[in-house]
Formats: C-alpha cells, sequence, structure tokens
C-alpha cells in the first residue's frame, strides 16, 4: 500500500445518509476525493452498519469509490482486501476477547420487544433487533443490566430510533478505525470521519480525529454532539455529501 503524503489524510465515512443521500454532491466530492487519492495517497475508508452483503448491494447502486479498506456491520468487521469477502483476522481475534454470542442472544430473548433482524445482518460479532423508541426507554436500562449481570461485557448501540445492536466491548466503528490508524500509522490529526447517526458517535468519541456531523444528523448524534462540543468537531449546515464537502474545506482538508 503506497504511503500518505504530508497533504494525504485518512477519510472515514458511514455510507447511508451521510457519503449517500444526495447524488449530485457524491459526485462531486467522489471526483476531488479521487484526485487527493492519486495525487496525496490520500486513503478512503467506509464505516457501515451494513453487513457486507448489503454494503455490495448498495456498490451496485451508488457510484461508490473503491475504499482502500471497509468496516462493515458497525465495525465488527474489518476488510483490507476489498477485492474478497474476508475479513481481518487479527481484528476478529481482538473482538473475541469477553465476547459470547449465545448468551447475548439468549439474555436478548427474553423480551419481547426485541425483533430479530434479518439473518444478513446477524454477525458473528453482532447480534441486531428492531427496537421502538418508546419501548427502548424501558428497554435499554434493563437490557444492559441484565447482560452484566449473565457476566457479559457487550456493547449496546441503538441508532435512527430503530435498530440496536449488540456488540463486543472491544467492537465499534471509533475502535476499528483506531486499529487502521494504527496499522497504517497516520496521525488522529490527519484523520477525518463523517456520521449522521448513533452508531457514528464511536467515531467522533474516541479519539481526537477531525469529526464531520452531516447538517441532517439524527437527533441522538446531535445531541450528543452538542453535550460533547470541541473545535476538531464540525457540525455542517449542508446534508450527506455536501456537508462532508464543507467540513472537509473548513477543516482544511482541501482547498477552497
Ligand atoms: C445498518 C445495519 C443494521 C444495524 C444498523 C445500525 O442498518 O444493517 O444491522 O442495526 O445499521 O447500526
Ligand atoms: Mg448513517
Amino acid at each position: 500500500m503506497s504511503e500518505v503524503s504530508v497533504r494525504g489524510f485518512l477519510f472515514v465515512t458511514d455510507l447511508d445518509n451521510t457519503l449517500v443521500g444526495d447524488d449530485n454532491a457524491l459526485k462531486k466530492l467522489n471526483q476531488l476525493l479521487e484526485q487527493h487519492r492519486q495525487e496525496y495517497g490520500t486513503k478512503i475508508v467506509y464505516a457501515t452498519g451494513r453487513s457486507l452483503t448489503l454494503y455490495q448491494q448498495l456498490t451496485t447502486e451508488k457510484p461508490l469509490l473503491p475504499p482502500d479498506a471497509l468496516i462493515t456491520s458497525v465495525g465488527t468487521e474489518l476488510h483490507l482486501d476489498t477485492s474478497g469477502n474476508a475479513c481481518d483476522p487479527k481484528w476478529a481475534q481482538i473482538l473475541s476477547e469477553g465476547w459470547n454470542r449465545e448468551l447475548a442472544v439468549a439474555t436478548a430473548a427474553h423480551y419481547s420487544d426485541l425483533v430479530l433482524q434479518p439473518d444478513s445482518e446477524q454477525g458473528s460479532f453482532k447480534v441486531s433487533y428492531y427496537l421502538t423508541p418508546k419501548a427502548a426507554v424501558e428497554v435499554l436500562p434493563r437490557l444492559e443490566s441484565q447482560l452484566q449481570e449473565s457476566g457479559l461485557d457487550v456493547k449496546l448501540i441503538y441508532s435512527g430510533d430503530q435498530d440496536l445492536d449488540i456488540l463486543p466491548r472491544n467492537g465499534d466503528k471509533g475502535l476499528a478505525v483506531q486499529f487502521l490508524r494504527q496499522k497504517w500509522e497516520i496521525d488522529a490529526l490527519n484523520t477525518v470521519v463523517c456520521g449522521d447517526s448513533g452508531n457514528d458517535i464511536a467515531l467522533f468519541s474516541v479519539g481526537e480525529e477531525r469529526g464531520i456531523i452531516v447538517g441532517n444528523a439524527r437527533p441522538e448524534l446531535r445531541q450528543w454532539y452538542e453535550a460533547n462540543q470541541t473545535d476538531y468537531r464540525y457540525l455542517a449546515k449542508a446534508f450527506c455529501a455536501a456537508g462532508i464537502l464543507e467540513g472537509l474545506y473548513h477543516f482544511g482538508f482541501l482547498d477552497n
């Protein structure tokens, strides 16, 4: 893999309602990023909640640039070779510490409000449900303490007022990006992460990466942003890829 030059950076973005959602802005951003990648070795990484199957489906619907690495299933799968389906074994090893998928499923089975998502969205290191916001208020704290009582050290991520992911303690989008940064030896200051919803909070909270929150961000992320303001996170006015562009100019990753 070629080196990142002084002007190059690590660009990490969520897909649904962040990179994808405004076709014209996506085209413009793609063009600028591809040019930057060719000139400066900038690296492009997608960090999505989708499984690899649903990611591949999206690539048939939208003109996505081939990424340098792909993080799928809310950070629980890392694909360094994006031409195949293989997951990085070192990342899988880290996630497996303290994880017990069967026990997580058995504990969650006590809650009738939790509706399993389709099989394609269940992963070795991810159990996912649908949950209404009304039920979430009561279910989330109870489930969390019951999982703890079962001796499970897991993470609950609720996104978009509908999706609940149970993940290993060592796994989420932000931790996957840190793993990549260390592997590629790229500084947090030279990294920018972009997102719109609850499962992206991990991208923004893990360290001092520059953060772009698109203007159409969901309330859960917006509230988190407001409670945790710093000058290395930027709430864009524009939506989706246009908001990303606005943020890249704001931080000086792209020249105006
Ligand atoms: C994507 C995934 C789903 C997950 C959601 C939120 O929609 O397909 O499994 O629950 O992202 O992370
Ligand atoms: Mg999204």
